[in-house]
């Protein structure tokens, strides 16, 4: 009864600081910008206590268990490869880290960490937009994962940005591991399985596996290769509804011209 009535209340303080930060994406005037920053602030504790909120969220609902999934998709081909040709361990970024745990326990996978607000030492403090681009195809990284990253992002351009910036971390055959709450495509007025999945294509990627557990939809995918060079095909997702009805959320990705140059 007791850790039912903490889950709610952990649940309440999540969905109010995306509420917020989505309100603060969206705000035109600079006063009341840093109105709703303060507000964020004196609630929350900030970035830093939705951190701590997420972290004791997290040991709840079984700490690790993205990772676990992807190693079980990809972690045999991977590791025989590994062997057969004495290659480097696999390389994988992993952006919005937190606490950088996902992956450490895997010898043949060598993660890097980072995070906008770190909660351990493993993890690099840094925007995944401003982490430094591999100079040669070596530095590139064998996998970019976002988990649960995209949907922390208040601007919708900048979600769909995100699909697109993985391309110039990856080498020419990489991975993006994409994780998103199972509500964003199961109850979205403007996103369902099928718009997220043409998103992907037309961001330069296919889709290797996919799969839903009772609250996460995971998506294994891989650089298109029918592309000269991987990346947006050119076709714009606006914020459309496919959904009608007074009960669903508003989660969208948007993918657009304008999404091209805007970072902020
Ligand atoms: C809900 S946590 C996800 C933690 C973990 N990846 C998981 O799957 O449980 C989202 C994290 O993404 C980070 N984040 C959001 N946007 C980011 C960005 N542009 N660059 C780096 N980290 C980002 C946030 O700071 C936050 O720690």
């Amino acid at each position: 009864m007791g850790s039912k009535k903490s889950a709610t209340a952990h649940s309440v303080a999540i969905a109010g600081f995306h509420t917020l930060l989505k309100r603060i994406a969206q705000c035109q005037d600079p006063r009341e910008k840093e109105r709703l920053r303060q507000q964020m602030d004196e609630t929350y504790g900030g970035l830093d206590g939705y951190q701590k909120e997420s972290l004791k969220g997290r040991d709840r609902h079984n700490a690790g268990e993205t990772g676990k999934w992807l190693v079980q998709q990809v972690g045999p081909i991977w590791k025989a490869e590994q062997e057969a040709s004495g290659k480097r361990r696999i390389r994988l970024l992993d952006v919005g880290s937190l606490s950088g745990t996902a992956y450490h326990k895997y010898k043949w996978i060598d993660p890097v960490n980072i995070d906008l607000s770190p909660q351990s030492e493993r993890v690099i403090k840094s925007d995944f937009f401003d982490w430094p681009l591999p100079q040669n195809e070596a530095a590139c990284f064998d996998c970019v994962a976002l988990s649960l990253v995209i949907n922390f992002e208040g601007n919708l351009f900048r979600r769909g940005n995100m699909l697109l910036h993985a391309h110039k971390h990856l080498t020419k055959a990489g991975f993006l591991f994409l994780v998103l709450p199972l509500a964003c495509v199961e109850n979205s007025r403007y996103l369902d399985h099928a718009r997220l999945r043409a998103i992907l294509h037309a961001c330069g990627w296919n889709v290797v596996e996919q799969n839903d557990s009772a609250k996460l939809t995971r998506w294994l995918c891989q650089r298109r290769q029918d592309q000269a060079q991987a990346g947006w095909d050119g076709t714009s997702f606006k914020k459309e509804e496919i959904r009608k009805g007074p009960s669903f959320n508003n989660f969208c990705i948007r993918v657009g011209q304008q999404g091209r140059e805007e970072k902020t």
